[in-house]
């Protein structure tokens, strides 16, 4: 979360009125965590660097301009923060109307149904309404219109996974996953704007021609219903399910066994 705890001499800082002391380098967001105050975030995991790429997580801290991404800011001695601020909230609150005005709504159908980390972060800032024209990955324009020119259909050429680049927020935690978990680089972000998406490389057809290895780390790194495994698209998610490691390379990532 944000940038990993570091074995570093302690700092002691403010947030949000609670005194917190951690190791130096340690990021704002995870000093947060410490003292279980949650901060909105999509592009932050346990697992990889911070890339400070939602801008969810955004902070007010005193003395500073802006408001800057909590995932990536270092902590620093007598440093006062803010998450819950009106000015932050309202940023989240934006942010997080940008990104479902260009999201398929069809929630109830989404295998991610319930698993769906912008699901849950949409809830978390409040968001009710969204102001803006529905974007090409709306629901409504990938039904209505019959087939969409615009529209780049689904990857299931991977016997493991199924990629529905209409779901994709363009977090990259796929893409990080898959080059600091797993070291293969199978993965990439391609074009601008409404125009970016991640692509398993544009000298590739699909996933399966690609380099990818089929490790799932990527698929586990998904925030959304982007990268899923196909068993549960077809099955639902399972009753059970234990965090293991698998025997398969050896890298250690964890993948969710039913
Ligand atoms: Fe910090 Fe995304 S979680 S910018």
């Amino acid at each position: 979360m944000g940038t990993p705890a570091k074995e570093g001499a302690p700092v002691t800082l403010t947030i949000d009125g609670f005194e917190v002391t951690v190791p130096e380098g340690t990021s704002v967001m995870r000093a947060a965590s410490e003292i279980g105050l949650q901060v909105p975030k999509l592009c932050a995991t346990d697992s990889i660097d911070a890339f400070g790429s939602c801008r969810l997580c955004v902070v007010e801290i005193e003395g500073r301009r802006g408001t800057p991404a909590s995932c990536t800011t270092p902590v620093a001695p007598g440093m006062v923060v803010h998450t819950q601020s009106s000015r932050v909230k309202q940023i989240r609150k934006g942010v997080m109307e940008l990104y479902i005005s260009d999201h398929p709504l069809d929630c109830l159908t989404c295998a991610a149904n319930g698993d769906c980390e912008l699901q849950d972060m949409a809830g978390m800032v409040g968001l009710r309404d969204v102001r803006y024209e529905p974007g090409r990955n709306h629901f409504e324009q990938r039904t209505s219109v019959g087939p969409n020119p615009e529209y780049i259909p689904k990857d299931v050429s991977n016997p493991y996974f199924a990629y529905d680049p209409a779901k994709c927020i363009v977090c990259s935690r796929c893409v990080r996953a898959c080059e600091e978990v797993q070291g293969t680089f199978a993965l990439t972000i391609e074009g601008r704007g409404f125009e970016s998406r991640v692509s398993p490389g544009a000298a590739f057809d699909d996933f399966l021609s690609s380099d990818c290895v089929s490790c799932g780390a990527c698929v586990q790194a998904c925030p959304t219903g982007t990268l899923q495994e196909k068993s549960v698209i077809e099955l639902g998610t399972p009753e059970r399910s234990v965090v293991t490691t698998c025997a398969y390379c050896g890298v250690g990532c964890s993948f969710k066994a039913e």
